[in-house]
């Protein structure tokens, strides 16, 4: 054991590295190269420790390895938050099957102390039961299998401190008496509870209960390193709890939740559910351009925002976006992109779709110096983004995105918006940056739109 602790150490080592690194898109690759590596090592030392079942780790390995490599290459890129919910829900049930396992074949470690067995089983089924019933629920509501609505379930926040209280007092009594109806009562109790926290959250609000349940998973696993006095498992499990809780507090900061709501489970709020769209509200008030007009103030221009979000995920038009951005980079205009943290559906999302076709890191702008550059340029080009531009966050107080930070595209010389329609974005609130003076709307999916303008602009130039 004292041997592989030193593997175990380096493999911890190796993750908070890796963990730093990916802090910054220009390091991201690299901080996933050297967690693998850190994971490798883990593995390996996992092997020596129980060598006599070399047969059943490796067989576990191929068919894991094989599994992860064909979702990797398969899933498409708006499927990664169901992909990561599911990937969780592994986590979870894995803590959970485990610690039920250890305690039916009564498999103490000689040097654990029984009573912290018994509290760690425990725990290792009532967190990892809440993280996969919570997951298969994210799952199941971002896949469309059950309505993406919340569903509202009377007294909630009244039965889940119940529930909790119910849970915590079970693990106890079970600790010191080690009567075997315990695991099972605590299982149906934290089954209720994983369903009661995760059915009242909305579908789009999914991503921020996924990083709570990451987190949830992390203390999983850091109960079932206590279960069986694994150093290795104690000190990533709280590596991944510690980190799961961190992005949930930036998710909550930059969609205006309620921290301590969302551990309750109070993640979509109320007025959300019944947010109003009436589009009566742009009648007469809508100012159209087409992609020559669109060309042409390009033009004119000397600097220029791409405000990217969930519509260029959605219409996959990274590609012809930076088409558009070398032309006009070759042309002497300065271009950059304003990134918020939470425009699309996935923590980062916008960094990955823009990566992936390799624009320039020190193009992409972070929200606060986007702020900063958006009132002295000229024109501000909004693709498929709606609510991270919504002026209603800053000006209406009764609004459900009330309070969140915005990108501040109506404070550019010109602001052009490329969207499909009228309807709302996620919030499911009008936005009246499109009835601004100095706003211009093109009607379309993106990726053909900024085609057309991109054919105007070189049009243009010849
Ligand atoms: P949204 O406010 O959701 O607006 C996206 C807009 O894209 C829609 O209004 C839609 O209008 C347009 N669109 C959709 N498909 C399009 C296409 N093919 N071509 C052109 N436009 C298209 O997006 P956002 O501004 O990125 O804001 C993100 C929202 O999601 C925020 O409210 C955020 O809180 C929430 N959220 C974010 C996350 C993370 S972690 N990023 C997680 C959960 C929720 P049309 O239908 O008219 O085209």
């Amino acid at each position: 054991m004292n041997q592989l602790l030193i593997f175990y150490l380096l493999a911890v080592i190796l993750f908070i590295f890796g963990l730093k690194l990916l802090q910054k898109p220009q390091t991201a690759r690299i901080g996933n190269l050297v967690s693998a590596i850190g994971m490798t090592i883990a593995v390996i030392a996992t092997f020596f420790q129980h060598f006599e079942n070399y047969f059943l780790i490796f067989s576990a390995l191929i068919i894991g390895s094989a599994i992860g490599i064909f979702l990797a290459y398969w899933v498409p890129m708006t499927a990664i938050p169901q992909f990561v919910a599911m990937l969780n829900s592994f986590g979870g049930a894995v803590s959970a099957l485990v610690g039920m396992w250890a305690f039916l074949e009564n498999r103490i470690p000689e040097f654990v102390n029984p009573i912290q067995f018994h509290i760690s089983v425990g725990l290792d089924i009532f967190i990892g039961t809440i993280t996969f019933v919570g997951s298969v629920i994210a799952f199941s509501k971002l896949q469309g299998l059950i309505t993406e609505k919340p569903i509202l379930i009377p007294f909630k926040n009244f039965i889940n401190l119940s529930l909790l209280i119910a849970s915590l007092i079970s693990i106890f009594i079970f600790a010191f008496t080690k009567n075997p109806i315990f695991p099972w009562l605590i299982l149906a109790f934290s089954i209720t509870l994983g369903l009661t926290l995760t059915l009242p959250i909305g579908g789009a609000d999914m991503p921020v209960l996924i990083s709570l349940l990451i987190s949830y998973a992390g203390l999983s696993a850091t109960a079932l390193g206590f279960t069986f006095s694994n150093f290795g498992l104690i000190m990533v499990g709280s590596l991944v709890g510690a980190s799961g809780l961190i992005l949930t507090r930036i998710m909550a900061k930059a969609m205006n939740r309620d921290f301590w709501g969302i551990l309750l489970g109070n993640i979509t709020p109320p007025e959300m559910a019944k947010s109003s769209d009436d589009r009566s509200f742009y009648e007469g008030r809508i100012k159209t351009a087409t992609a020559e007009e669109v060309a042409m103030i390009l033009d004119y221009a000397k600097s220029i925002a791409f405000i990217p979000g969930y519509g260029l995920a959605v219409s996959q038009a990274q590609q012809i976006v930076k088409e558009l951005y070398e032309l006009l980079s070759k042309d002497g205009k300065d271009v950059y992109f304003a990134i918020h943290p939470v425009a699309g559906r996935m923590p980062g999302h916008m960094n990955v779709l823009l990566a992936e076709v390799d624009i320039p890191y020190d193009r992409l702008k972070t929200l606060e110096e986007s702020n900063e550059l958006l009132p002295q340029t000229d024109v501000a080009i909004v693709v498929g983004a709606n609510d991270v531009v919504n002026p209603l966050a800053r000006e209406e107080q009764n609004s459900p995105i009330y309070g969140m930070p915005i990108l501040d595209a109506d404070k550019a010389k010109t602001v052009i918006v490329i969207k499909r329609s009228l309807a709302p974005g996620f919030a499911g609130v009008v936005n009246p940056l499109f009835i601004k003076e100095n706003t211009i709307m093109v009607f379309g999916d993106a990726k053909p739109v900024l085609s057309e303008i991109v054919k105007a602009y070189r049009e243009l130039k010849v």
